[in-house]
This record gives C-alpha cells, sequence and structure tokens, in this order.
C-alpha cells in the first residue's frame, strides 16, 4: 500500500504504486525557507488576464453557477472548434469537443478510453517524459512502455527507437510537444512519422503555442485523425488555478468518453467554462497573450545566456514551453540529492530530472515562467555552487 501525498492534499490509498513527485517534496521544503528563488515551478507567474477575470465575476454575479452539459457548454466547446481550426490549421467540428476540469481529467479520460476500447495495454511514452504520465497510466491498469531519447541526441524523438518498442499490445503512443521537461518541440517531418506508425496518438498540446521559433501552433491532428489531442487553457493562457481543459475525440471514442466524464466528474467549472469562451474570443486578450509569449521568449534567451556564462551545460534544444534541462553529470549521478543540496545551499529550488525519467538523472530541470531578477539571480547561484565544489 502507497501512500500519495502532493503538496499535502491529496492522501489516497491504492494498491497501485503511485510515485511520489519528488519536485512536489522540494517545493514544499522550498516554501518552508527563506530567501529561496523558485526555478522549480511549472506555472505562469502572470496575471489571468484581465477580461477573462472580469467575465468570471460576471458568471458569479448573474449566477451562472449550475452544472452545464457533460461535455461542457455548447459555446464554448463551438469556440474551441473555432480557435483551434484558425490557429492550428486543423478541421474539427465543436461534437468532437469534451471540456474538462484541466488537462489532466482530459488525460485520465483519454487515456482510459483508449485501453478500454482498444482492448490493449501498453501506452508508449518517452523517456524523459511528464513526470504524471507513468502514474495515470499505472492508475488505470495500462502498462508504460518507454522510449529513449537520447542526451546524444538533444534528446530529439528516434522514430526507429518507438518502432521497436511496438507490439500486438499497443493501445496508443503518448506524445507531448512542446515538451515539459526538455523544452523540445515535434516538427512536422516527426509529426507525419508519428502518424505513420498507424497508432492510436494521445497528444498532450498543453504548451501549444509557448513555441520560439518557426511555426507557432501545429497539432497531431494536421497529420492523422486517429488521435486524442489534450488541451487545456492553464499554460498559454495563465490560468492554472481556474482548472479548464478539454479533449479532441475522435467519433468512435466519443460515447464511452462522454460516460466517464459524466459520471466521474458531471461537467467542469461552470464559472471557468464562460471564462474560457472569453479567452478564446477577446482581441485584448489575443494581444495579452502575444506579450507573455514575447516575454518568454525575452526570458528564454535571458536563461540560455545565463547559463553559458557560468558554464552550466544545456541540454536538449528549448524551442517551446518554458523550461530547460541543464546537465550536471559532472558533478553527481543522484539529481534528486544535488537538487536538495542545491536548495539548502545555493537557495535555489530546481526540479531533479529523475522525476522524468531514468534518462534524465544526471540532469536537473528548471523554468523560466518567473521573473528576469529571478532567473539572473538564481542561475548566479547556482553558478556560484557549483564553481565551489
Ligand atoms: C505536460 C503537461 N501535461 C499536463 C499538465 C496538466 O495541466 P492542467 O493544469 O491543465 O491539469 C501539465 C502541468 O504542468 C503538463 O506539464
Amino acid at each position: 500500500m502507497v501512500i500519495f501525498n502532493m503538496k499535502g492534499m491529496n492522501i489516497l490509498e491504492s494498491k497501485k504504486e503511485i510515485k511520489s513527485f519528488k519536485a512536489m517534496d522540494i517545493l514544499e521544503k522550498a516554501i518552508e525557507m527563506e530567501d529561496i528563488i523558485h526555478l522549480e515551478l511549472g506555472e505562469p507567474d502572470f496575471d489571468t488576464p484581465k477580461p477573462i477575470k472580469d467575465e468570471g465575476i460576471r458568471a458569479i454575479n448573474e449566477e451562472k453557477i449550475i452544472y452545464t452539459h457533460s461535455m461542457g457548454m455548447k459555446e464554448l466547446r463551438t469556440e474551441i472548434a473555432k480557435y483551434y481550426n484558425e490557429k492550428y490549421g486543423t478541421n474539427i467540428c465543436y461534437e468532437n469537443i469534451v471540456v474538462t476540469a484541466g488537462t489532466s481529467p482530459a488525460l485520465l479520460l483519454a487515456i482510459y478510453v483508449v485501453l478500454e476500447y482498444s482492448h490493449k495495454k501498453e501506452i508508449l511514452t518517452s523517456n524523459p517524459g511528464y513526470a504524471c504520465y507513468p502514474n495515470f497510466i499505472n492508475f488505470l491498469s495500462g502498462k508504460m512502455k518507454n522510449y529513449d531519447l537520447d542526451i546524444n541526441n538533444n534528446f530529439k524523438m528516434d522514430i526507429n527507437k518507438i518502432k521497436e518498442k511496438i507490439t500486438e499490445n499497443t493501445a496508443a503512443i503518448l506524445i507531448n510537444s512542446p515538451s515539459n521537461p526538455t523544452g523540445d518541440v515535434i516538427k512536422e517531418k516527426e509529426y507525419q512519422e508519428i502518424a505513420d506508425l498507424g497508432l492510436c496518438v494521445i497528444s498532450d498540446e498543453i504548451y501549444q503555442g509557448l513555441v520560439y521559433n518557426g511555426k507557432q501552433y501545429d497539432s497531431i491532428l494536421n497529420y492523422t485523425d486517429n488521435a486524442i489531442v489534450l488541451n487545456g487553457f492553464s499554460k498559454l493562457f495563465s490560468m492554472t488555478g481556474w482548472r479548464l481543459g478539454y479533449l479532441i475525440v475522435p467519433d468512435k471514442f466519443l460515447s464511452l468518453t462522454q460516460k466517464l466524464e459524466q459520471n466521474l466528474f458531471i461537467s467542469a467549472n461552470t464559472i471557468s467554462q464562460y471564462a474560457a469562451i472569453k479567452a478564446l474570443t477577446s482581441l485584448e486578450v489575443e494581444k495579452e497573450v502575444e506579450n507573455m509569449i514575447k516575454e518568454y521568449n525575452n526570458r528564454r534567451i535571458i536563461t540560455i545566456n545565463e547559463l553559458k556564462k557560468h558554464n552550466l551545460k544545456i541540454a536538449a534544444n528549448p524551442e517551446g514551453a518554458y523550461y530547460m534541462i541543464i546537465d550536471v553529470r559532472e558533478y553527481t549521478d543522484n539529481s534528486l540529492k544535488f537538487a536538495y543540496e542545491i536548495l539548502e545551499k545555493a537557495k535555489v529550488a530546481v526540479t531533479p530530472g529523475i522525476d522524468f525519467g531514468s534518462n534524465l538523472e544526471g540532469f536537473i530541470r528548471i523554468s523560466y515562467a518567473t521573473s528576469t531578477e529571478n532567473i539572473i539571480e538564481g542561475i548566479r547561484r547556482i553558478g556560484d555552487y557549483i564553481k565551489g565544489l
């Protein structure tokens, strides 16, 4: 029996092993300490744009507080489909959108539906990859099968390594671009290669839009119909606490997805749904989001320059999201211990690479979703600490 204690809030007893999130342990410890610079957080530091907040307040004042349709408000689903089609060049209908309380519940539904529908067990994911994926797959009695991303290849995917892992029991491949933790962005040729595998694809597109070199928005849906897309409002619109996300689901999975959404969640947060319509339709929000993307890019460039200045090695090619991987293999083979040392001695909170899979042991992840002052000072502290080793 394992106790799952994330942010000290959820205590869940289960026979399945759910791995504790080391980053959360570090965050909790960092919160108790003083004068800590937080480079571990995967959360935008920007406020939610005002028109979105105003719309949420309006919804409350006008008592828009009852459950919505289990699939979400038709108006929101229509705007999501329109937004995807305009920004991402896709061709989807509102009927295929299921609104959820964040991308995390969307992930739960997507994995369940694919396993149930296919009667297969294995989900392919990358190592390194988002730390929660193994827990979702395990919780749903699936079997995670990792394909390696190689440091010598900048942690880019190698389609042959994926092909080697496909068996007759493969239910789907789960991809994430832009990537948490590497910041890598899947390019057109790679999307095409993934589509050509002929597998069902679960595509976590939560960081789409946060891309800094070249094409800003892309989707697996431009390459195959056999895909479930996950996205949400947390990152691009700075709405983590509003808890709103969605799935784009092919017809064959729709009724199963709806049944599950209805039973597990009834509907997503009504107030947030009203606010999300504003997020997708307000020109003022669009401008603000563009400015946020520009600012993330500024910070990305500053982070790269500061790391170089302090002789810290950047692994991977950080073109999207707001994460960077630092190679600290010269100093440690235990990234968790190293992260605690950096916290205690340099007073900077970072995420140990091991949270994201064995291929990131010996690496740490930093996030540049924070002020430039914090980035510059945090990297200086890490650099000074490492120089003293
Ligand atoms: C890759 C990835 N997917 C999903 C999520 C969950 O996002 P949400 O806030 O929409 O549940 C996160 C959050 O950090 C993430 O990094």
